[in-house]
């Protein structure tokens, strides 16, 4: 199958937090989604904090750390902007990123982080 038209999106792990008590896991390697779709990308963690704030970031092949969405603990809202919003459930600690309408500068490495 041809590439064009797919996007690749490569997850890792991180860990962006000062304490030892929190860490992030996405259990994706790799996916890839066509054009136009909407691509889930998970992530849970822990933390024994009560107020933070989780991120997701993005590097593309050309390397920089792109900002993607920010969530605050406290908010009773799922941020959105965008293409981009989470699904962020505080109770199961969950907070998974959606990018809607797919493109192919979309193809990157996702980076959850607490
Ligand atoms: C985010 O959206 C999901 C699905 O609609 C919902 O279950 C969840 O409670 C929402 N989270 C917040 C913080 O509003
Ligand atoms: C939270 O994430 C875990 C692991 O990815 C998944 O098994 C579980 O169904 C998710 N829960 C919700 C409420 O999305």
């Amino acid at each position: 199958m041809a590439c064009r038209g797919v996007l690749w999106a490569f997850v890792v792990s991180t860990c962006l937090g000062s304490s030892v008590a929190q860490k992030v896991t996405q259990p994706q390697q790799e996916m890839s989604v066509q054009e136009k779709e909407t691509a889930t990308l998970a992530c849970t963690y822990d933390t024994s904090e009560s107020n933070y704030y989780l991120f997701w970031y993005k590097q593309p092949p050309s390397g920089e750390m792109i900002f993607i969405i920010r969530q605050e603990a406290f908010k009773q809202q799922n941020a959105t902007d965008h293409r981009f919003s989470v699904n962020f459930q505080k109770a199961t600690k969950n907070f998974s990123l959606r990018i809607s309408d797919c493109q192919l500068e979309d193809a990157a490495v996702y980076f959850c982080a607490l």
